[in-house]
């Protein structure tokens, strides 16, 4: 599957709003007062899993700084928590407690602190400010390629909001498809689709928010090589126009190449791999 984006009109991000909520806009005030570089500064993160009475320690205290508009790959052997990090830093999981003269975890979205995120709290970052891309694309079978898409722009807006900006999100949802090369897909659902296609209607799914920060878990490694980097073409530029945050988890160095920065996962810590 290697169709080429259908148009190179990039869609408009839809309906970010004027927004009550601080973490609603890409620039706030609070932003602009401090002059933070930093979209997100994680410190002392730690993720110990239990399995049994076994402890799995995964990360052992990882401090790292990711700036505004940057695309940053994260590079690290199977194993090593690359998955676990993006978890904590879109709220899917919380860092361990702290105690045993460990200190408590931060991991500052915006100055905010999601890692003491209420569960509404959590909730909204999740929906407005985050958007995941995971390996195996996660769509529901049931649902068309754009209630797919749409389904993340329904949790945001709630019943009501999103029966309002309806026509304008159907649209917004259209013009990623076609973006992604799949505008004669709407209809479709993804068990028709190959694995590239789904991966586009995932991706579609999660900038239909317009998020300030994308989560990208090896977001073609499930994918031919080829059909990978065209896909990884549309993200790319889509993300640059839009001047989003991205985290990419890879274990391919020549995509890893492409970001702006490489991190790498070693012994449950950060190290920066390039500059
Ligand atoms: N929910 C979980 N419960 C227990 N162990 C887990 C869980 N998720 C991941 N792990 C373990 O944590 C380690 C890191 O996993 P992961 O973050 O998925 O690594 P990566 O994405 O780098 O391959 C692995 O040893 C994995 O088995
Ligand atoms: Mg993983």
């Amino acid at each position: 599957m290697s169709t080429p984006p259908e148009t190179t009109r990039l869609p408009d991000p839809v309906a970010t709003g004027t927004g009550q909520h601080g973490s609603e806009s890409r620039a706030t005030t609070q932003d602009r007062a401090s002059g933070d570089a930093a979209l997100l500064r994680v410190t002392g993160l730690r993720k110990t899993y239990r399995l049994g009475r076994v402890d799995v320690p995964v990360l052992h205290g990882v401090d790292i700084e990711f700036g505004r508009g940057e695309w940053i790959a994260i590079l690290g052997a199977s194993g090593s928590g690359k998955s676990t990090l993006l978890h904590l830093i879109g709220g899917l999981d919380r860092p361990d407690k702290p105690g045993n003269g460990k200190p408590r975890a931060t991991i500052r979205f915006n100055a905010r602190d999601v890692a003491s995120f209420s569960h509404a709290e959590l909730d909204r970052y999740r929906c407005r400010d985050v958007g995941f891309v995971f390996q195996f694309y996660h769509l529901l079978p049931e649902l068309t390629v754009t209630d797919n898409v749409l389904l993340g722009a329904m949790i945001r807006h709630g019943r009501f909001g999103y029966m309002a900006k309806r026509a304008d999100l159907r649209k917004a949802a259209a013009d990623l498809l076609g973006a992604f090369g799949l505008k004669s897909r709407l209809r479709h659902k993804p068990s028709q689709l190959s694995g590239g296609e789904r991966q586009r209607v995932a991706i579609a799914r999660a900038l239909i928010n317009d998020p300030t920060l994308l989560l990208a878990d090896e977001p073609t490694g499930n994918l031919d090589r080829k059909t990978g980097a065209a896909i990884l073409d549309v993200l790319a530029e889509i993300r640059r126009e839009r001047g989003q945050t991205m985290l990419m988890v890879t274990h391919d160095p020549e995509i890893a190449a492409r970001a702006d920065r490489i991190v790498e996962l070693v012994d449950g810590r950060v190290v920066e791999a390039s500059g």
